[in-house]
This record gives structure tokens, C-alpha cells and sequence, in this order.
């Protein structure tokens, strides 16, 4: 075993279900392997749908008690479970970056932001109101109590391993609900590890259950077919989501999609450059460029464009690719040899159709998982780059001329999650932000994510918000009571 952490006890190879640490029924595993090295990292058990459904039971059952419970003994669960989230931050954040490839300031850095989640919906969760009608009718009044939605099946992705699974988790648990949760079957230790610390602070069994597995297509049938289930939430790419939302059509299950991106940043002439450039770095190179919100477009208006240019390509050329746990590494690999390859041919398809590349290009010599960080120009609104999510540390830079082009350039796609615009021209702020069709817009800003936000999108980026008090009701159903019998 290659994995050394402070506690050992938080390297779980099993699954978690109603309480225990259990293997999958066929006693089948799949391999866990370090995108930077290739390295096997472990064998963890993987399940099925027998094992998914006995899961849902116990969550059912679990859960009649859990909602029963006051919230203030629910925070104060939650509360635990953030503690010591944040006492074994480096171990969780050295798991991120041996299973996923980030570097690891950057695992850190999502350890403390999905804790932060816990943190907030442990306060969130006694704030659930509800309301009091005046009905037309003099005798009555109207009641609107809110409630637990039910069974919630969770489906996360890799590229946050952490932080994807607590803004789910975290407000299901606050309000009453009961989850069970199918991790990225690339980054399942990170899940496993989560649900040890939420078990040590006083889980109940079968609240919330974790279920590893390489079949995917198997534990998400069952999840969303399951009349048990009520509420389905999913991470991950659009055209999964649009497959999980028919599928839960069958039982007019509660959704919540966080899909596809494809950010513009809008860069006008009169913006701060080095504000801009210093955005359009963070924003693009994040995590090797595999966020739903980074750049995915680079929209430079012609007055600025050069200026932008020379400045954008000498920061990427100081970057250094490397080992996430190699400290002078700026960048990690991408999640698999696959997913290079699929970068790379995005980039190929835009080269064959007249794309100049300015830095980078191709996958690196270090290994089949790390892609050159790439700046392509000569790019236009036809070619894979601007239409697709490229979920890799390719930036393709666009010019424009008006600011309407540049609305219409970043309203030309079906996604609509993230955008960011950079200008100090307050009636452009305004102009551009009502009209871009995003569910999040940065000015001169490129963290916007946070516990206290509503993180979301439009379009075919899906729907549901995720954090802040809206990402509470995606867990709430409302009830109206009718009062009678008022007059004496
Ligand atoms: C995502 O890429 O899906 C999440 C990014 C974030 O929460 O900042």
C-alpha cells in the first residue's frame, strides 16, 4: 500500500451501508489508481443493485427517526462531522490529490470549502419556516409547513471529490432526509473517508450510506427506479443527467442536475488587465481546467486583445506540470489517460480547421494523463472549442468587437452554469449581466463559489440550486394546511 496518512483508519476499501463497513455481495473489487504516477492505489469494493436497494431501505427507515429528531440535535451532528472534517484536513486533501491528480494546496483548499458546507447547513438546518395564509374565506386559515422531501439518492463526480459530495449530503442530513451516495468510481477513498468522520460523530445507521461500484449504469437504474427514492441529485456531464432525469420520470421523482459548463469571460476594453488576466488564469487552469464553471471561453474585445495576449501567454509558460504532491508542481495531470485524449482531440479538430496554437497543444512527455496547459488562437464560434466543454487546460481566445457580439457569442450554446464579465463600466455591468442567459454571473471576480451562494445553472447546465438558504428547499417539500372551524 502506497497511501501513508496520519490515520490510517481513514483508508476505507469497503462499502458503506445501514451502518457497516461491507464488502459488494459478488465480493467484487475495482482498482483505484494516481493519474500522476499510474501508481495502483487500492482495491475497493464495488456493488450492485441488491446492495443499493438494501441501502434505500435502511435510509427509509433510518430516516423516521432522523426527521422526528429536533434540528438542533441534528446541527449538532453536523457540527461534529464538520470538526473533524477540518481536524484531518491534510490527510483528506493528501486522499484528494493521490486519487484525483489536483495539487495539493488546491485538495486542501476543497477540503476546508466542502467542510464549509457541513458548517453552514448545521446552522441552516433550524432555519426552516413556513408561512401563514389569509385565506378569502373569513372562517379559515391557510398553513404552509415544510418537510423533509424523503429518501435522497446522491451520484458525485471526480473532480471534486469532496466538496460535490458535502453540499449534497450536508443539506439532506440538516432538514431530515435520509442518502445514500454512489462516488466516482475514479475517486471513491475521498467518500469513504467523509463517511468514517460523519460515522465518528455520531451517524445514525443507515442515514447515510456510500456505495462504491464500477457499474455505474447498475447502482443509477436502481437509484432512479427505486419508489422508495423521492429525490434523485446528480453532478456531472449534461448528457448523463438528461439519461438520470428520464429515468426518474418513471416515479416523478425530485431532481437536482449540476451539469455541463461552458463559461465565457468576457474581457471589454476598459477592464483592470491584470484583474482580468489574473481571473482568466485562476478561472481556466483550476484544477487542470475540470471544473463545470472554469473558463471555457475567453471572449477579449479588439482594443485590449493584444495587450491581453502577451501578458495571458507568459503567465501560462511559468506554469510547471507536474506530481500534485510534488510542491513545486502549479498544475496536476487529468483524471485518466482517456480524458487527455479526448482533450487533445478537441484541440486536433480545431488545428485541422484553422486554430493557431500559441503554447502547448499536446499531451506532455510525463505521462499519459498530463496535457500541456494550451492557448489557442485563430479560433472561431464553428469549431469543437467554443461549442464543447473541454474539461482540460486548453484556453481558446476569442476576439469581438461590440458588446453585443459579445452577448451573443456567450449566449450562443445550450449550457448556461457560469460566466464572468470584466469591465468598470457600471451600466455595462448591468447590461450584460441581465443579459447573458448564465445562473451565475462573476463581475471582475472569478471565486464565486462558496457555502453561502445559490450554485446552479440554466439551460441544459440543469437545474436545482446547491448551497445557500435556496440549496435548503431543494431538500423541502411544501405542504399546505387548511384551518377551519374558526368561528365560533
Ligand atoms: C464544479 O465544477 O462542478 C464545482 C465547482 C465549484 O463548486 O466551485
Amino acid at each position: 500500500m502506497t497511501i501513508q496518512l496520519n490515520d490510517m483508519s481513514l483508508l476505507k476499501t469497503q462499502a458503506f451501508v445501514n451502518g457497516e463497513w461491507t464488502d459488494g455481495d459478488n465480493a467484487e473489487t475495482f482498482a483505484v489508481t494516481n493519474p500522476a504516477t499510474g501508481e495502483h492505489l487500492a482495491d475497493v469494493a464495488s456493488v450492485g443493485a441488491a446492495e443499493t436497494r438494501r441501502a434505500i431501505a435502511a435510509a427509509e427507515v433510518a430516516m423516521q427517526d432522523w426527521k422526528a429528531r429536533p434540528a438542533a440535535e441534528r446541527a449538532k451532528f453536523l457540527r461534529r462531522w464538520y470538526e473533524l472534517v477540518m481536524e484531518n484536513q491534510q490527510d483528506l486533501a493528501k486522499l484528494m490529490t493521490l486519487e484525483q491528480g489536483k495539487v495539493l494546496a488546491e485538495s486542501v483548499g476543497e477540503v476546508a470549502y466542502g467542510a464549509s458546507f457541513i458548517e453552514w447547513f448545521a446552522e441552516e438546518a433550524r432555519r426552516v419556516y413556513g408561512d401563514v395564509l389569509a385565506l378569502p374565506q373569513t372562517d379559515r386559515r391557510g398553513v404552509v409547513i415544510k418537510q423533509p422531501v424523503g429518501v435522497v439518492a446522491a451520484i458525485t463526480p471526480w473532480n471534486f471529490p469532496n466538496a460535490m459530495i458535502t453540499r449534497k449530503v450536508a443539506p439532506a442530513l440538516a432538514v431530515g432526509c435520509a442518502i445514500v451516495l454512489k462516488p466516482a468510481s475514479e475517486t471513491p477513498l475521498s467518500a469513504l473517508a467523509l463517511v468514517e468522520l460523519a460515522n465518528r460523530a455520531g451517524l445514525p445507521a443507515g442515514l447515510f450510506s456510500v456505495l462504491p461500484g464500477s457499474n455505474a449504469r447498475e447502482i443509477g437504474a436502481e437509484m432512479t427506479g427505486n419508489p422508495t427514492v423521492k429525490k434523485v441529485t446528480f453532478t456531472g456531464s449534461t448528457p448523463v443527467g438528461k439519461i438520470l432525469m428520464a429515468q426518474c420520470a418513471q416515479t416523478v421523482k425530485r431532481t437536482s442536475m449540476e451539469l455541463g459548463g461552458n463559461a465565457p469571460v468576457i474581457i471589454f476594453d476598459d477592464a483592470d488587465i491584470d484583474q482580468a488576466i489574473t481571473g482568466a488564469l485562476i478561472s481556466k487552469f483550476r484544477n487542470a481546467g475540470q471544473t463545470c464553471i472554469c473558463a471555457n471561453r475567453i471572449l477579449v474585445q479588439d482594443g485590449i486583445y493584444d495587450a491581453f495576449m502577451a501578458k495571458f501567454v507568459a503567465a501560462v509558460q511559468a506554469f510547471q506540470i507536474g506530481n500534485g504532491m510534488d510542491s513545486a508542481s502549479t498544475h496536476g495531470p487529468v483524471i485518466t489517460a482517456k480524458a487527455a485524449r479526448d482533450i487533445d482531440a478537441i484541440v486536433k479538430s480545431a488545428v485541422e480547421q484553422g486554430a493557431k496554437v500559441v503554447l502547448g497543444g499536446q499531451i506532455d512527455e510525463q505521462g499519459e494523463c498530463f496535457y500541456q496547459p494550451t492557448i489557442l488562437t485563430n479560433v472561431d464560434t464553428q469549431m469543437r472549442v467554443f461549442r464543447e466543454e473541454i474539461f482540460g487546460p486548453v484556453a481558446p481566445v476569442f476576439k469581438f468587437s461590440t458588446e453585443a457580439e459579445a452577448i451573443a457569442m456567450a449566449n450562443d450554446t445550450e449550457f448556461g452554469l457560469a460566466s464572468y464579465i470584466y469591465t468598470r463600466d457600471i451600466g455595462r455591468v448591468w447590461r450584460v449581466s441581465e443579459g447573458i442567459e448564465y445562473g451565475m454571473v462573476g463581475v471582475n471576480e472569478v471565486a464565486i463559489s462558496a457555502d453561502v451562494i445559490p450554485f446552479g445553472g440554466v439551460k441544459e447546465s440543469g437545474q436545482g440550486r446547491e448551497g445557500s438558504k435556496y440549496g435548503l428547499d431543494d431538500y423541502l417539500e411544501t405542504k399546505y394546511i387548511c384551518m377551519g372551524g374558526l368561528h365560533s
